[in-house]
């Protein structure tokens, strides 16, 4: 497969895991929180699903395009193996959604990064808080959820948090 199919089909995944979630969600209330920001495409996207919801934003930096830039005061910046413990320290809202967006072109490293977040990402999560990304995210806490039809297994990733 040419490396523009593979980048559109995950955009697809991506588009339909966050549509889904949105719908599981509903009303239900709580925090997103969007972990690799890059230049706001999901965020955007995000806003569309969430209107009103407080949406955390976390990377090392942020490039967003003009049409989405995120209040200052809800971005985090910096390695989220730092970033993402401080912000649980602080004793958040649990997240009702939390969307990884982190892989970059090294699939291991893409691979260790999330295994290190995902014990802090099931704890910021509610019970039955969702979590929709791009790389595995093995723990107890997270049960993982039927993909949304169209979605090639392990093309994407999606979780509920074990009540
Ligand atoms: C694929 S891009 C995100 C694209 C974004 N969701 C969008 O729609 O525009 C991956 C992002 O993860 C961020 N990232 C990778 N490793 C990270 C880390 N350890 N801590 C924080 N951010 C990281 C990168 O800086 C990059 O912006």
């Amino acid at each position: 497969m040419s490396r523009l199919d593979s980048y559109i089909r995950r955009m697809q995944a991506q588009k339909l895991c966050l549509d889904r979630a949105a719908q599981l969600i509903g009303t239900r209330p709580g925090p997103i929180l969007e972990l690799g920001f890059g230049n706001g495409r999901t965020y955007d996207h995000l806003r569309e699903l969430f209107p009103g919801r407080k949406i955390y934003v976390f990377d090392r930096q942020i490039n967003p395009h003009p049409d989405c830039v995120p209040p200052t005061d809800m971005v985090r910046l910096g390695d989220a193996r730092e970033t993402l413990p401080r912000f649980l320290e602080g004793a958040p809202e649990p997240a009702v959604l939390i969307h990884t967006d982190i892989g970059t072109g090294d699939k291991t490293a893409s691979l260790r990064l999330a295994q290190d977040l995902a014990p802090t990402i099931a704890r910021l999560l509610a019970p039955g808080g969702l979590v929709a990304g791009d790389q595995p995210l093995p723990d107890d806490g997270l049960e993982p959820l039927p993909l949304p039809e169209g979605v090639k297994v392990g093309r994407y990733h999606f979780y509920r948090r074990r009540a």
